[in-house]
């Protein structure tokens, strides 16, 4: 009881000490000394922790390839177990991953083909197939009238015949001279672009039997006078 009478008394001199003599006196040495007692209990804290943490930092672990000697190999990078497969890349389905089935190529779209699936294989050959087999599958792109080999036109019974996988094949893994196109163009859109160059077959090979009625008639017409109401067009 006695020294909690006696506490405020205490902190009240003290309020008065610090407004009536802050300059000098003892109470702002004091004050002064035990700030530097804590600032080295805090100093030598902090170099004992940072001490243990530095320990941690030198682990006995290994960095990616680093040599080793504890592997036969001489790596400390371990072999993947084979056939480990990366997730999302399991390719499974052998017939729209490489156009072939059983060893031998596809004759028909692992997909259906609509309007869309035609119009990106178009904007797709034009991009990556053009420059060389030109926007017709001629074989006369820039790059071989620059100087490149030509390629074969589209446009012979043999490539007529072939079936369609083996063009999903041929971009996939490159012809002779041709490079391959697996790493630039996705699987749908090589498919894309396998379905546009039958189209592109197609437009230089139809019978008038394949043609739409409208199409027909205007072949009926004797060349040179275009069909009444084209002249608006
Ligand atoms: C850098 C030029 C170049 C580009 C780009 C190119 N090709 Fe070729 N392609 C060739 C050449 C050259 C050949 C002939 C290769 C040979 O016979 O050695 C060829 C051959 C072919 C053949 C014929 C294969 C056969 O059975 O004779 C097809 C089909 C073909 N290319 C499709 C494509 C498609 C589709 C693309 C676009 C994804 C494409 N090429 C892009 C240069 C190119």
């Amino acid at each position: 009881m006695k020294s909690s009478r006696s506490l405020p008394r205490v902190r009240r001199r003290s309020r008065e000490n610090t407004s009536e003599r802050r300059p000098q006196g003892p109470t702002r040495i004091d004050t002064c000394r035990r700030r530097r007692a804590w600032l080295l209990a805090f100093a030598a804290a902090a170099a004992l922790t940072s001490a243990c943490r530095q320990d941690m930092h030198n682990q006995p672990k290994y960095i990616p390839l680093r040599d080793s000697a504890f592997f036969p190999n001489g790596s400390s990078a371990r072999p993947l177990v084979e056939d480990t497969v990366a997730r999302g890349t399991l390719e499974e389905d052998e017939e729209f991953f490489t156009g072939k089935s059983g060893g031998a190529a596809v004759t028909t779209m692992p997909f259906p083909l609509t309007k869309e699936v035609l119009d990106r294989g178009e904007q797709r050959f034009n991009i990556f197939c053009s420059p060389c087999h030109d926007t017709a599958g001629t074989g006369q792109g820039m790059i071989v009238r620059r100087g490149y080999r030509q390629p074969p036109t589209f446009h012979s019974d043999r490539l007529r015949q072939a079936p369609i996988g083996h063009f999903f094949d041929v971009i996939t893994n490159g012809f002779g001279a041709m490079p391959d196109y697996r790493a630039q163009v996705a699987p749908r859109d090589r498919w894309a672009i396998a379905a546009y160059v039958r189209a592109l077959q197609l437009s230089q090979h139809a019978t008038a039997a394949e043609l739409p009625a409208e199409d027909r008639q205007k072949l009926a017409q004797p060349p040179g006078r275009p069909a009444e109401g084209a002249a608006k067009h």
